[in-house]
């Protein structure tokens, strides 16, 4: 028996990446699934690749892999009244919602004085306002259920501390504490916890080292704001050493903890996934 049995979790950006993880992850430990993803590049200054359908398909096959059920739908968190009817439909065809993992997430690099209102705009309407659409549309649903429940809002270590070239990322992911521990305490009469995570360097498409590496080439005083990693334990693949990122199953670990009564007494609280880099 896994810890999420005969429960009902939904994962948006779960078409690849740490949203994927976390899908196979939860249903893994018994819950059904609802993966939604965008599937498509939502702005001309979100510069790596979006991913397709048959990503999201993928990710459809591998919850059932598991023996579970999964809903899978191509909705962009922008769009309430899409998020509300894919609600609607998977508590008519599961009859519950207990787990969300607000996930979906975009980031881009430029300095704040320079940057286009298109690209500022892009990052605080998908991570900001998007998660605000996503718990706007499933938090109803969860009280409506009965059950209780949680809720892990997928920040960074960029809304707990300055990130210069990304600061419309960082304001974005610093809102995002502020829903959760808002949330946490209008929810908790219904049982309902809401937490935040915040993983630093996760080895995704949305990490672009080139990206990077020329902003910090152009401002190499920014590069005191990304410390390396300070200890590299043994990883999931029995590696020890110098790994650079780290992976989206390790972060799943820490949702999969959140999500199941194992993490009861825990809400409105920030967790850190980053090898504690953020005490630097
Ligand atoms: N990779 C890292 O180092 C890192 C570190 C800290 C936080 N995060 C956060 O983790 C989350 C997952 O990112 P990832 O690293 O897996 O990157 P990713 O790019 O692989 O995954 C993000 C997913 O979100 C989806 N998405 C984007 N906009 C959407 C929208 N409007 N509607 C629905 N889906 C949308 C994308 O299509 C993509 O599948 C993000 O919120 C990100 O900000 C990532």
């Amino acid at each position: 028996m896994g810890t999420l049995e005969g429960r009902v979790a939904l994962v948006t950006g779960a078409a690849r990446g740490q949203g994927r993880a976390h899908a196979a992850r939860l249903a893994a430990e018994g819950a059904d699934v609802v993966a939604i993803d965008v599937c498509r590049p939502i702005s001309d200054t979100i510069t790596y690749p979006a991913p397709t359908s048959e990503d999201l398909a993928d990710t459809a096959r591998q919850v059932e892999a598991t023996g579970r059920k999964v809903l899978a739908r191509e909705v962009d968190i922008r769009d309430l009244a899409a998020l509300q009817q894919v609600v609607a439909d998977a508590v008519e065809q599961f009859g519950r919602l207990d787990v969300v993992v607000a996930n979906a997430g975009v980031l881009s690099w430029g300095r704040m004085f320079e940057m286009s209102e298109e690209q500022w705009d892009s990052v605080i309407d998908v991570n900001l306002n998007g998660t605000w659409r996503t718990l706007r549309a499933a938090v109803p649903a969860m009280i409506e259920a009965g059950n209780g429940g949680s809720i892990i809002v997928v920040s960074s270590s960029a809304g707990l501390k300055a990130t210069p070239g990304n600061s419309h990322y960082a304001a974005s992911k610093h809102g995002l504490v502020a829903i959760t521990n808002s949330l946490a305490l209008e929810v908790g009469e219904y049982g309902i916890r809401v937490n935040s995570i915040h993983p630093y360097s996760i080895g995704t498409p949305m990490v672009e080292p080139e990206a990077m590496m020329e902003i910090f080439a152009k401002y190499p005083t920014y590069l005191h704001s990304f410390s390396p990693m300070p200890f590299h334990p043994v990883n999931h693949d029995g590696k020890k050493g110098l790994q650079e990122f780290m992976t989206a199953e390790e972060v799943s670990d820490v949702v999969a903890w959140l999500a199941g009564d194992g993490s009861s007494t825990i809400s409105g609280s920030q967790i850190a996934v980053d090898r504690g880099t953020m005490k630097y």
